[in-house]
């Protein structure tokens, strides 16, 4: 008994690392209950719209809690609701402590969130923290004059030689300096004009922004995706980034970011910031654009104190499924020594189902990804109607674009307005997302692709989310169990065990068009048996599958639990 109590006790410790801390773990082994969650984010716009005025709303979110909780959703991100001019609909905030009428009101979102709870599930909001809207009162302030009590509180400097005082191209396009004529000085904005980013090297704005998050954590939240995090520090002096051969998609020359992204100073932001969350249970979600695994382990912290669920984007860089990329990719993960995270698509990126399809396989291939990314060791991101297998709908004509890159940089750059597009509840009018007229086409693919379809149909995408997301919360194995990789020269089939004590979950994954027929010898990993019970297959299979034989149709799945 005792020796059982040190040891969670030691486990706790290893996760905070503050006398503050409050985390709670939900296991003897100190897991934490955003490593057994399932997170979902939602895009709110674009969800559910409860007063017909064609835009999601947190009343249409409260309205679709059961089905989520029914999917196995445990925590929602919403993406931002705060107020805002939608410049870049909502990542440019004008109150970080309110909600935009548009979405509704906090009484709102205070139902919303205790209508999660009494389901047990949490939520956690988008900090937008880099920069606000050109609209936040600190802007109009800060822009007023250059004696401003909050001038210092965003980034302004002098020009250079009559011009921008640096060659530093905005990721939105242009420059990255607007030149304020009544200062006359320049304002720096990673993003667009309207966003213009914030001065984390003036403790005032740190404060502010640490107290926006306690603000939220009062209210009940279980924590924050923080947005573009690698852009909060600058070069002090200013250094002119190198520049590349070619243009952008804007008609920009092509830089690398070395003097204006992922600053030492950031990784100091985000200790002090997890010491906040870490008072509050809370978890901390990092949109972090990180190249290698040695970048990834830098925001896990060097003693695990920064962020709990740094994102690695590795799969959305994948556009074809492929058993040597993937397991590559896996064993990078999982040897970077912290919490691994997995995301498939999100709303800045071309929906999965067309990225990873080869248009005619389509159904298969995303059965076989949410296979992939809900079995592994790490918690999963799903992004609003991947479970139903939502394609992506561009607009075709430049007049009908919304989000303003896709404006600036047609046709090279359609914007994000194809990966935004409603949600697909049923195949009355507008998919059952509005009864008005929606802010973004829904895609012709509705009348099919659509929850209350696809709920009817054992063999749906949804389906397969479903059953599979029963199955990781019910299987220790797949929760907690090692990663471990097999058949690894096999070019056609990723396969791999997650073994936990005495049970191991065999997951099998047909990458190929052909049907395959593969082989597997446990004994090495400790379990010396013939056969493994099924839990989940999109084949025809018996309870019992023989792994000397064990055929796959092409891009099938095969997933079954083996015993010692
Ligand atoms: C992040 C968001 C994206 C937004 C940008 C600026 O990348 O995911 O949607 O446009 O930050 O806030
Ligand atoms: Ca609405």
């Amino acid at each position: 008994m005792f020796r059982k109590f040190a040891a969670l006790v030691v486990l706790a410790a290893g996760v905070c690392s503050t006398v503050r801390c409050q985390t709670q773990p939900v296991d003897a082994e100190g897991h934490q209950w955003w490593q057994h969650a399932v997170f979902y984010e939602i895009y709110p716009r674009s969800f559910m719209d409860s007063n017909n005025d064609g835009i999601g709303d947190l009343n249409g979110i409260a309205s679709k809690l059961d089905y989520l909780k029914s999917l196995g959703v445990d925590a929602i991100w919403l993406t931002p609701c705060y107020p805002s001019p939608q410049v870049d609909f909502g990542y440019d905030v004008s109150d970080y402590e309110n909600i935009d009428p548009m979405y509704g009101t906090l009484a709102d979102f205070d139902r919303l969130q205790q209508e999660a709870k009494k389901r047990g599930m949490r939520i956690i909001m988008d900090f937008v923290m880099n920069h606000s809207s050109d609209q936040h009162p600190w802007f109009i302030d800060s822009r007023s004059s250059r004696t401003s009590a909050k001038r210092d509180w965003y980034m302004w400097h002098d020009g250079k030689d009559s011009a921008e005082p640096n060659n530093w191209v905005s990721t939105f396009g242009g420059s990255a300096w607007t030149l304020d004529f009544k200062t006359g000085q320049y304002f720096y904005h990673y993003f667009y004009p309207q966003q213009p980013d914030l001065n984390w090297r003036n403790p005032a704005v740190k404060d502010a922004m640490f107290d926006v998050t306690r603000w939220w954590y009062k209210r009940g939240v279980a924590g924050f995706r923080l947005d573009a995090v690698d852009t909060l520090f600058e070069d002090r002096q200013l250094r002119n980034n190198p520049v590349l051969s070619g243009l952008n998609k804007f008609g920009d020359p092509n830089e690398t970011d070395l003097y204006n992204t992922k600053l030492p100073e950031v990784h100091d932001v985000l200790r002090d910031l997890r010491k906040v969350a870490d008072e509050h249970n809370a978890v901390l979600i990092g949109e972090t654009w990180t190249k290698d695994v040695s970048e990834l382990k830098q925001y896990y912290g060097d003693h695990s104190d920064e962020l709990q669920m740094p994102m690695d984007f590795l799969f959305t860089k994948v556009d074809k499924v492929s058993p040597a990329e993937f397991r590559r990719q896996i064993a990078a993960v999982d040897s970077a020594g912290g919490w691994p995270v997995f995301v498939v698509s999100n709303h800045d990126i071309v929906r999965s189902y067309v990225r990873y399809g080869d248009a005619r396989n389509n159904q298969a291939i995303a059965k076989l990804m949410a296979s992939l990314y809900l079995t592994l060791r790490g918690t999963p991101i799903m992004y609003y109607g991947e479970e139903i297998g939502m394609q992506n709908t561009d607009p075709v004509r430049k007049e009908d674009v919304k989000d303003p890159i896709g404006r600036l940089g047609w046709p090279l750059e359609k914007g994000r307005d194809g990966e935004r597009t409603p949600m697909q509840w049923d195949d009355s009018p507008n998919a059952g997302f509005t009864r008005g007229t929606p802010w973004l086409p829904v895609s012709p693919s509705y009348r099919t692709v659509n929850v209350s379809n696809e709920l009817n149909d054992p063999a749906s995408i949804l389906n397969v989310y479903r059953n599979l997301l029963q199955l990781r919360h019910q299987s220790r194995a797949l929760l907690d169990g090692d990663y471990v990789a097999l058949n690894e020269n096999d070019p056609n089939v990723l396969s791999y065990l997650r073994r936990y004590k005495d049970e191991a979950v065999l997951v099998v994954l047909n990458m190929s068009s052909n049907p395959q027929d593969v082989s597997f010898d446990l004994a090495p990993q400790g379990f010396p048996t013939k056969s493994a019970r099924t839990l989940l297959t999109t084949a025809p299979a018996s309870k019992e599958s023989s792994l000397s034989h064990l055929l796959l149709q092409p891009f099938a799945v095969y997933i079954g639990t083996v015993s010692k």
